[in-house]
C-alpha cells in the first residue's frame, strides 16, 4: 500500500512554508479547519493546522484517517523542556507519549493511565523516529536531538510546582499540549505516528517570554526537517 502522510503543524510559518512547497495542491475545509491535500517532494500528504489542545489534535487526526486515508501522522511544534540537559532550540523526538493530566487514581489506576485502555503510554514509530533523527542531523546539523518520552496536557506549563510534579510523575523530556492525543488517535486507528518538538522554553516562570522569540526559528527548523524526511521516505 502506498503511503499517505498526515502532517499537523502547530506553527503558522511552518505550515505556510510546507504549503508553499506542495504540488498538485487542493484545499478542503471541514470542522473549522483547512486540509491541504497534495504532494511534498513527490510523497502524498495531507497538511493541516489543528489548533491548540488534545481535543483539537485528536479531531484532526481522526478526520485525516477517515476522510483522506492517511497511513502515518507527523506532528511538529514546540514544547517546554523538563530536563536540564535539554535546552531552548534543541529538538525532541518522542519515543512514547503520556497524558500528564489524566488521573483516575481513585479507581486504582496509575496517574496518567487512561481508564480501561490496554496501554499506559502511546508509542511512536521507531522507523519514523530514526528517519527524523537522520533528517535533523543532515539539515539542522548544529542542533542537538534527543529521543524519549513527552507529556501532554491541556495546560501551558509555566510554574515551578507543576513542572516539578510532572517531572516526578512521568520524567518526560518535554511538555506540550497535543502530542499524546495524536499518538493515542494513531494507536486506535493502527497508523504510524511521529512527534517532533522544538524546545521553546523551560516550562517555568520565564516560559511566556521565551516562547514567541523562539517560535520563528522552531518553525524554520521543523519545516526543513519535514521536507528532508519526505525526500527519504
Ligand atoms: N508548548 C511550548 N511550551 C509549552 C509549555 N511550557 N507548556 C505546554 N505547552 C508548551
Amino acid at each position: 500500500m502506498s503511503r499517505k502522510i498526515g502532517i499537523i503543524g502547530a506553527m503558522e510559518l511552518e505550515v505556510e512554508t510546507l504549503i508553499a512547497a506542495m504540488t498538485d495542491k487542493e484545499k478542503v475545509d471541514y470542522a473549522m479547519r483547512s486540509f491541504y491535500i497534495g504532494k511534498l517532494e513527490g510523497v502524498d500528504v495531507v497538511l493541516a493546522r489543528c489548533g491548540i489542545g488534545k481535543v483539537n489534535a485528536a479531531i484532526t487526526v481522526q478526520m485525516m484517517v477517515d476522510k483522506f486515508g492517511i497511513t502515518d501522522i507527523i506532528n511538529t511544534g514546540v514544547a517546554g523542556s523538563l530536563n536540564e540537559k535539554i535546552d531552548i532550540g534543541d529538538i525532541v523526538l518522542a519515543t512514547n507519549a503520556v497524558y500528564h493530566d489524566m488521573e483516575a487514581v481513585a479507581f486504582g489506576y496509575e496517574r496518567g493511565q487512561v481508564p480501561q485502555m490496554d496501554v499506559f503510554d502511546f508509542k511512536t514509530s521507531e522507523e519514523l523516529v530514526e528517519k527524523a533523527e537522520t533528517a535533523c542531523k543532515k539539515v539542522n546539523s548544529d542542533i542537538k536531538v534527543f529521543k524519549g518520552r513527552i507529556a501532554s496536557g491541556d495546560q501551558f506549563i509555566a510554574g515551578k510546582d507543576i513542572k516539578e510534579n510532572i517531572k516526578m510523575w512521568f520524567d518526560p523530556m518535554c511538555v506540550e499540549m497535543e502530542g499524546c492525543a495524536m499518538a493515542h488517535a494513531a494507536y486506535v486507528n493502527g497508523i504510524n505516528c511521529l512527534i517532533i518538538r522544538a524546545i521553546s522554553d523551560k516550562a517555568d516562570d520565564s516560559a511566556e517570554m521565551d516562547y514567541p522569540t523562539f517560535e520563528k526559528k522552531a518553525a524554520e527548523h521543523c519545516a526543513k526537517m519535514v521536507l528532508e524526511m519526505m525526500r527519504n521516505l
